[in-house]
């Protein structure tokens, strides 16, 4: 019997976890040979319908699901955790921006930094969600000196889905042909979905969309605004497709890439394509052969694109800003 590998989620109650538990123990995460153990996290006033969940958590009879730890302890939470996806905070609500919930997030993110490296296990990794994800990673990860910096990631897969779909979608092609679209930046209204890098078919995609207009324009905004733009039609933020993307996520990070994709995620930036150090920045990621992520090289860029990311880049300084200010990091 190969031994379980326990997988820490917080906000465990929650629409995403919801979403998240079920496919987390059916095997979609790790894979069909690795049993796990979910170890699930809330606060207080949720245990109850954790309670829930984990019924029918039991009720689904996963033969890959070893057990189930639910609590409201960091400490237990992240015990022997090879895998923590930090999910549990509040959402915005229409008219924010993920920014505005740095104040109201922020704070969650020491203390679970923290049980981290009290507790995790010595291979954890550390995929945050809750928004804004790529400072509350920094924050997490600033709480945790000792656990490596390249353990820390933040999700912007979901945006380079989101990106995926729009392209193969004006083409009319599958999205399994579209390749190598990278997210710069920040989870936020300035990220900048790489366009000009990625391919449809084996074709540069503004070779195959020959629209600079839609590729500058509506095709960056429907990707930038698209969670806002799910809020307002479900009057609640995306969880199904963020679900999803987290898996993709942890599956892209423990699967060598072929050679001609990437994988889009948040990092830890050492300065990479002169991305300021220590921001935790959406960059394309590769995964070699031996199982180690590098930032993918040879992304080019032109005048547009250096403006854009000196936007999103600009964003995440001013957001680490306000994070020293509050005590945070
Ligand atoms: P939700 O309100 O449905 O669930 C959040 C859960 O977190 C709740 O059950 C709540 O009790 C729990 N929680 C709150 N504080 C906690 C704490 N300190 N410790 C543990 N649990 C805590 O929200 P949701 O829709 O599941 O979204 C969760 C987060 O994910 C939000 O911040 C949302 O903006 C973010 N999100 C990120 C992406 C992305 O692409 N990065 C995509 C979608 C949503
Ligand atoms: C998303 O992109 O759907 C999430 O980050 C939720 C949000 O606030 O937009």
């Amino acid at each position: 019997m190969t031994t379980p590998v326990h997988v820490t989620v917080t906000g465990a109650a929650g629409q995403i976890g919801y979403q998240l538990l079920f496919r987390i123990a059916s095997g979609q995460l790790l894979g069909p040979h690795t049993p796990v153990v979910l170890r699930l996290l809330e606060i207080e006033p949720a245990m109850k319908a954790l309670e829930g969940v984990v019924m029918e958590l039991d009720d689904c009879a996963f033969p890959l699901l070893a057990g189930v730890e639910a609590t409201s302890n960091l400490d237990v939470a992240f015990a022997g955790t090879s895998w923590a996806l930090l999910v549990g905070s509040v959402p915005r609500k229409a008219g924010m921006e993920r920014g505005d919930l740095l104040s109201i997030n922020g704070g969650i993110f020491k203390p679970q930094g923290q049980a981290i490296a009290r507790n995790a296990a010595s291979d954890v990794r550390v995929l945050v969600v809750g928004n804004p994800c790529n400072t509350n990673c920094l924050i997490a990860r600033t709480s945790a000196p000792d656990v490596p910096a390249d353990r820390w990631f933040s999700m912007t897969r979901l945006d380079q889905n989101r990106a995926e779909t729009q392209i193969a979608k004006r083409l009319g092609t599958s999205v399994s042909g579209v390749k190598n679209l990278a997210v710069w930046g920040n989870h936020s209204a300035t990220q900048f979905p790489d366009f000009r890098n990625a391919t449809v078919d084996g074709r540069p995609v503004p070779e195959a969309i020959d629209d600079e207009a839609w590729l500058t324009g509506a095709f960056l905004s429907t990707v930038q605004k698209r969670g806002a733009a799910i809020i307002e039609a479900r009057g609640a933020s995306s969880a199904a497709s963020a679900a999803n993307a987290a898996i993709d996520t942890v599956v892209g990070l423990t699967t060598p890439t072929p050679d001609d994709d990437c994988v889009s995620v948040s990092v830890t930036s050492h300065g990479e394509y002169g991305v300021p150090e220590g921001l935790t920045f959406g960059m394309p990621v590769r995964v070699d052969a031996t199982g180690a992520w590098h930032v993918k090289e040879g992304f080019t860029r032109d005048e547009f694109s250096v403006e854009k990311i000196q936007v999103t880049t600009n964003e995440l300084l001013a957001e680490r800003d306000e994070v020293v200010k509050l005590g945070l990091v």
